[in-house]
């Protein structure tokens, strides 16, 4: 087995030989986030992918971000080092039953949450992020329409709550972010009395409200540098607490609950994304049919950022 250092040295020469590029989500593993070229959420990720030149796209990440990678960037090869790797919560709706969904809103506008399937997208209008959300939410609210939002109905909640738009939601969730309980965040601040807690939208309603800001895991990355509180108390997936220590090391990073990991984002490892550039697989490839369809609602969400 080689060592790290030989296998990372091996990545970036196979990274030039294949003119790649490689995206790397704030939940992956550390040692990922070190081989990155981008490093970011959501959003910053498939701005990448629908800009770069290279030919190649290496995902660390989750399925539907290779997705939309894919159908920003279709003539580019998109890797994603384990196809397993999925999100629970992009799979609690399909095509089929948005579609039933409709039926019951005639005449709504669908917003759906990136983290959902290319299928889902092929019967959206608009796609957000958890960074772009509010904002997306804003401009369609002008259009004067009913919304319908899938799949997560807390990032739902809080753009509903905020921007003062009523929406028609699915009961869709994250099962990590799930995981945080008002509780959580109490017992913390007792013992952190001067912190600040930030959280992610996706965590449910008793948790946000508790939160001095509700953001992006991009947001969580800058809002740090904003804010004189020395310790703040982290809302989000554990990955998370690796770049903001790395960011800010004078200031302290508590996680709200180290058991929210999601097994998926940690299913990508250095030796898969070597072998994945070398064999150039697994692929991620939207068929064309759904590609043209799932592109419209993520160009008109890029054209509002
Ligand atoms: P961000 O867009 O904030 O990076 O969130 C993605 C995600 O999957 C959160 O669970
Ligand atoms: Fe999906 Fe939740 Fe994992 Fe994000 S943390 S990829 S929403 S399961």
């Amino acid at each position: 087995m080689e060592n790290r250092t030989d296998l990372v040295r091996n990545i970036e020469e196979l990274k030039k030989e294949r003119n790649a590029v490689i995206l790397v989500h704030n939940y992956q593993p550390p040692k990922i986030h070190e081989i990155a070229d981008i490093l970011g959420d959501s959003l910053e990720l498939s701005q990448k992918a629908s800009t770069t030149e290279a030919d190649v796209i290496v995902f660390c990440g989750v399925k539907f971000m290779a997705e939309t990678a894919s159908i920003l960037s279709p003539d580019k090869t998109v890797l994603l080092p384990d196809d397993t790797a999925g999100c629970p919560m992009a799979d609690m709706i399909t095509a089929e039953e948005l579609r039933n969904m409709k039926k019951q809103y005639p005449g709504s506008l669908v917003v759906s949450y990136v983290n959902s399937t290319a299928e889902t997208k092929t019967e959206t209008d608009y796609c957000c992020t958890s960074g772009n959300a509010l904002k997306v939410i804003e401009k369609i609210k002008e259009l004067g329409k009913d919304i319908i939002f899938v799949p997560d109905k807390n990032l739902g909640g809080f753009i509903s709550r905020t921007t003062d738009t009523p929406m028609h939601f699915w009961e869709g969730y994250c099962p990590i972010h799930d995981r945080f309980t008002a509780d959580d965040i109490t017992t913390l601040k007792v013992q952190y009395p001067d912190a600040q807690v930030m959280v992610h939208p996706e965590c449910p309603k008793e948790v946000s409200d508790l939160a001095d800001q509700v953001i992006s895991t991009g947001r969580m990355v800058s809002w740090p540098g904003e804010t004189d509180a020395k310790e703040i108390i982290v809302g989000t997936e554990v990955g998370m607490l690796y770049r903001l220590q790395k960011t800010y090391p004078h200031k302290t990073f508590i996680p709200a609950n180290e058991n929210a990991v999601c097994e998926d984002m940690k299913k990508i490892t250095l030796e898969k994304v070597h072998a994945a550039l070398e064999t150039m697989s697994p692929e991620i490839k939207v068929p064309e049919d759904i590609r043209i369809k799932a592109l419209a609602p993520l160009e008109r969400m890029l054209a509002i950022v």
